[in-house]
């Protein structure tokens, strides 16, 4: 490779106004907690390492282009971000990921550009990559690409957190914490009580974080789970278990039960999809399950015996088309299509727990997809789609700006960019894709009514696309302003839909 260090690998580096994906990606999973600290391997121009600062966190990086002198030390977080991409050389490509390893203490971060965006980058074949128009290297990745060349190269099992961004843990215990938390729900709001006791009262907070604790997970914490908290209530109450009961009391005891049913229904579900998952990466002994995830089972399921027998089934099944397809016609969530169920993301946890570890499935390929709006289960095909809808709260028909698709079939993930079409889908009848209570929804309902009233719904065939539903708002006098139909009139004033 004769180009070699004449490459300027180091303008790849931009000026960052933001938290680079993988950082703040790492934040938001809770892999960089307040405590921990981030070496950020080929930091660039260090907007990564200046803003973790100034959030509090202790970050240090270090670049042979823009920080060569910095020393390179470990760290219990460090980031690889871009890095392996902009390097024309696979020898040194593999040694950069195994140096940035021996660093991290217990996560290593490793961002690379996906295959998607090859396409808007122009420039010439070099080795594995192409030199850009500005004389930079780049290597674009495909996910599963990227996941075995990690594994291949670290002799480890990493994980996708989103779309070119893998973790790779240390330690076994702390990528099973992660994907336990990674298929647990997430309760909405916490307990409001009604009656406000002065026990209550006085130690609310920690009475919440108890609350909170027992709604998401179905169970009574171990003190250790939530150490403050536990400590504190523990001088007022003999056991946590005291303090619960005087949390139904101001409840409400049958609030309560209700309640904790659906929580422990939930945490069930949720850790159902978790080992049913964790079984293509093999499962983790009794033995080595983290502490926490092991109480789940202890109390939920008996034993783990019993759990992992119960997961077995769930996987059983998602092998079988046709119990997905009946778990689509029957999912009380989502809108369903002779081809497909779509379902927003935030009805997600109401889906049947088989399309739950259908969708986990397909996400242990995508990593997490911030920005998918709805996802589709295909009833045909082992296919699962993010789509993304940056639109869905505002326009009555929001247009498809991007899709992800992971095949489980072929174990590949295909990306569609809609954003620069003059025709792309849309959406009708909004509220089928969420839940009841969704912030909202009635004025979808709303809008939705007025268009069947006026005729606008009854053939799908051209609507389904931004240019064939104006043609058709056109054709029968309408427009619409905001989530109201609007009769167009002759003049230029309109007067609104009866
Ligand atoms: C696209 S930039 C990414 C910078 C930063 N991580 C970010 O996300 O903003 C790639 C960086 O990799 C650095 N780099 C190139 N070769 C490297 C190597 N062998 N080890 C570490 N960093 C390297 C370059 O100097 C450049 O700053």
């Amino acid at each position: 490779m004769d180009t070699g260090q004449a490459i300027p690998r180091h303008q790849t580096a931009i000026a960052r106004r933001h938290l680079s994906k993988p950082i703040s990606l790492a934040v938001a999973d809770g892999i960089l907690a307040a405590t921990s600290s981030l070496f950020d391997y080929g930091c660039g121009r260090g907007g990564d390492v200046a803003r973790l600062r100034a959030m509090g966190y202790t970050a240090h990086g270090w670049d042979p282009g823009h920080n060569p002198n910095a020393e390179r030390h470990a760290a219990d977080v460090v980031n690889l971000g871009y890095v392996i991409n902009v390097i024309e050389d696979p020898i040194e490509r593999a040694q950069t990921l195994a140096s940035a390893w021996r660093l991290a203490r217990q996560v290593l971060v490793v961002a690379a550009r996906p295959d998607w965006e090859a396409r808007t980058v122009t420039g010439h074949r070099h080795g594995d990559g192409i030199i850009t128009r500005r004389g930079t290297f780049q290597k674009f990745y495909a996910q599963e690409e990227l996941r075995n060349w990690i594994n291949l190269q670290l002799g480890t099992d990493c994980i996708a957190a989103a779309p070119g961004i893998f973790y790779i843990f240390r330690q076994e215990t702390h990528a099973q914490t992660f994907l336990a938390s990674r298929t647990r729900h997430r309760p909405a709001p916490m307990y409001r009580p009604r009656t406000r006791q002065a026990l209550y009262d006085a130690h609310r907070e920690d009475m919440d974080a108890l609350a909170a604790f027992i709604t998401s997970r179905g169970r009574l914490p171990d003190s250790d789970e939530v150490p403050g908290t536990a400590g504190r209530l523990l001088r007022v109450f003999p056991s946590l278990k005291q303090a619960a009961a005087t949390l139904r009391d101001v409840i409400g005891s049958q609030d309560w039960d209700k309640d904790l049913e659906r929580a422990r229904q939930q945490a069930e579900q949720d850790l159902l999809a978790y080992l049913a998952l964790a079984a293509f990466r093999g499962r983790p002994r009794a033995s080595d399950l983290p502490k926490g995830i092991a109480l789940d089972v202890r109390t939920l399921f008996g034993s783990y015996r019993a759990a992992c027998s119960k997961a077995d089934e769930l996987l059983h099944a998602i092998a079988d088309q046709k119990a997905l397809n009946n778990a689509c016609s029957a999912s009380s969530v989502g809108k369903l299509t002779a081809d497909s169920l779509y379902v927003h993301a935030a009805a997600i946890q109401a889906l049947d727990p088989l399309l739950r570890v259908y969708e986990g499935c397909a996400r242990a390929l995508t990593g997490t997809v911030a920005e998918c709006t709805v996802i589709k289960f295909s009833r045909l095909m082992t296919k699962v789609s993010y789509l993304s809808y940056p639109d869905f709260d505002s326009a009555p028909h929001p247009a498809l700006a991007t899709s992800l698709r992971a095949n489980l079939r072929k174990l590949d993930v295909k990306y569609t960019d809609f954003r620069r079409s003059t025709n792309p889908p849309v959406l009708h009848r909004k509220e089928t894709f969420v839940p009841l209570d969704y912030p909202g929804r009635d004025k979808f309902v709303r809008l939705t009514k007025q268009e069947e009233r006026a005729g606008l719904l009854d053939e799908a065939a051209p609507i389904g696309t931004h240019a064939g539903w104006e043609q058709r708002l056109q054709d029968r006098g309408y427009r619409l302003a905001g989530h109201r139909l609007v009769r167009i009139t002759t003049t230029t004033s309109s007067t609104g839909f009866q």
